[in-house]
């Protein structure tokens, strides 16, 4: 893994965009992967700034929770449409279908989107527990887009996107790990000293399914981007 610290997530951040821009003029990347949560808030940020060309561009996302709609503001669909989809206009952009009927259908279908559109560069987050996606601690490094029953770390974490906490869903659907290692590039965020133990164990822990991200240090492209916080215990 490359690693880059940072002394703010506004320069980071700042940073991330430069090698996601880069990456699009190029043309080594076709496929974006995206997260949501408060960690890329200011990469897209960044991105809704400039006057990068998307035209060509598709994009998947990690996740989604199970039973919110397209309109319920706390969905990804509606973050993603509020901090990207309505600024900057991407070929095609997917994201699971929370409300599907066939929720296990909708991971099939979700799968062959990737399948069809590999991902060249993945932006991720991490948990507090070293999920990542919504995949929590004990998920196969095998797994594919599937159903999460999501821990009462991570429900007390997204707590404050919500109202009340029977509003935090309790479920989500996500892309696998063995779907997140299929990107070609990921760029990992982290920022806060809420997440410098997740940090410090996805890059020196025993590669180990109880800690999800450190299957990434079987990954050969790897770029973790940091705030100073966030990497105080490496
Ligand atoms: C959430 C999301 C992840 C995200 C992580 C960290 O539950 N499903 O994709 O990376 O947890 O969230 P945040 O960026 O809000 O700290």
């Amino acid at each position: 893994m490359e690693m880059y610290t940072f002394s703010t997530k506004e320069q980071a951040s700042a940073f991330a965009f430069e090698l996601i821009e880069a990456g699009i003029k190029n043309g080594e990347v076709r496929t974006l992967g995206l997260a949501t949560g408060g960690t890329p808030d200011k990469l897209y940020e960044c991105m809704r700034k400039s006057n990068i060309d998307v035209s060509e561009i598709t994009t998947v996302n990690l996740d989604e929770y199970v039973g919110l709609a397209p309109e319920n503001e706390h969905s990804y669909h509606y973050y993603m449409e509020k901090e990207l989809f309505s600024h900057l206009h991407f070929k095609q952009s997917y994201l699971p279908n929370g409300m599907a009927a066939n929720l296990q259908g909708e991971c099939d279908r979700y799968e062959n989107i990737l399948a069809e559109h590999p991902v060249d560069l993945q932006v991720l987050g991490i948990g507090k527990n070293g999920h990542i996606g919504f995949n929590e601690p004990g998920t196969s490094f095998q797994s594919r887009t599937h159903i999460v029953e999501l821990t009462s770390s991570t429900r007390e974490a997204n707590r404050r996107f919500f109202k009340r906490e029977e509003d935090v869903p309790t479920h989500a659907i996500s892309m696998g790990i063995h779907s997140i290692m299929s990107a070609k590039k990921i760029v990992l965020l982290a920022f806060g000293e809420e997440k410098a133990e997740a940090v410090q164990q996805m890059i020196n822990g025993h590669v180990d399914e109880q800690c999800p991200a450190t299957v990434l240090q079987t990954h050969e492209n790897v770029i973790v981007i940091t705030d100073t916080l966030a990497a105080s215990k490496i």
